[in-house]
């Protein structure tokens, strides 16, 4: 398989997590930006790597899980192979593309206008299921904290808001026992 290429993209260090890509000419919006290539699996072998992903990082969702994308009801595409530069975007909460299934392939389009230099990303869509493994880091203005699709963020909100208020609660508690020791 030959390596994914773009005019619009180059690989480079990331201020978000390890590797990056980022835009190397200014991007319309609407652009196919680079394609999302990888083995093509069925569902049931996707299940049998996610899981033995899973097991072999102790039942958290390891960092080779989050390269397979659904293609369709029958298949998924693995893009942990060295050919799929796509691999290397970063999740973002505000982010600038988003994966598209055009034709039975994966892309990445632009969902706005992306400045040369920019660093590319979209949103991994993560579900809330331990979302506390998935800290995020995309530094933009609107970050919520952790990798998830947008529409579980209020339910997030809740979630930490709780967390919270349970924490500050032991915090106390353990305060007071302090006090009634001495
Ligand atoms: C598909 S890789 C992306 C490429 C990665 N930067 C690299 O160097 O291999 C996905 C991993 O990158 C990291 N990552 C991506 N976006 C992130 C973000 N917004 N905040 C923190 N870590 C992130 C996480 O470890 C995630 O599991
Ligand atoms: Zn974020």
């Amino acid at each position: 398989m030959e390596p994914s290429q773009s005019k619009y993209i180059k690989v480079e260090e990331s201020s978000i997590h390890g590797t990056g890509v980022f835009a190397r000419i200014n991007i319309p919006k609407g652009k196919k930006v680079i394609e999302y290539i990888g083995e093509k699996i069925t569902k049931k072998e996707s299940e049998k790597r996610s899981v033995s992903l899973i097991e072999k990082n102790q039942g958290s969702l390891t960092d080779g899980a989050v390269y397979i994308f659904e293609l369709n009801k029958k298949h998924d595409i693995d893009g942990n192979i060295n050919e799929n530069t796509a691999r290397f975007i970063n999740h973002s909460c505000n982010p600038n593309c988003e994966p598209d299934i055009i034709k039975n392939r994966i892309w990445l389009l632009s969902t706005r206008k992306i400045k040369k230099g920019e660093e590319l990303s979209y949103n991994y869509g993560f579900d809330l299921e331990s979302y506390e493994d998935h800290i995020c880091r995309c530094g933009s203005k609107k970050c919520i904290g952790f990798i998830t699709s947008e529409e579980n963020w209020p339910k997030l909100k809740k979630l930490v808001a709780k967390k919270k208020k349970k924490e500050k609660k032991l915090k106390n508690k353990s305060k007071a026992s302090e006090k009634t020791k001495i």
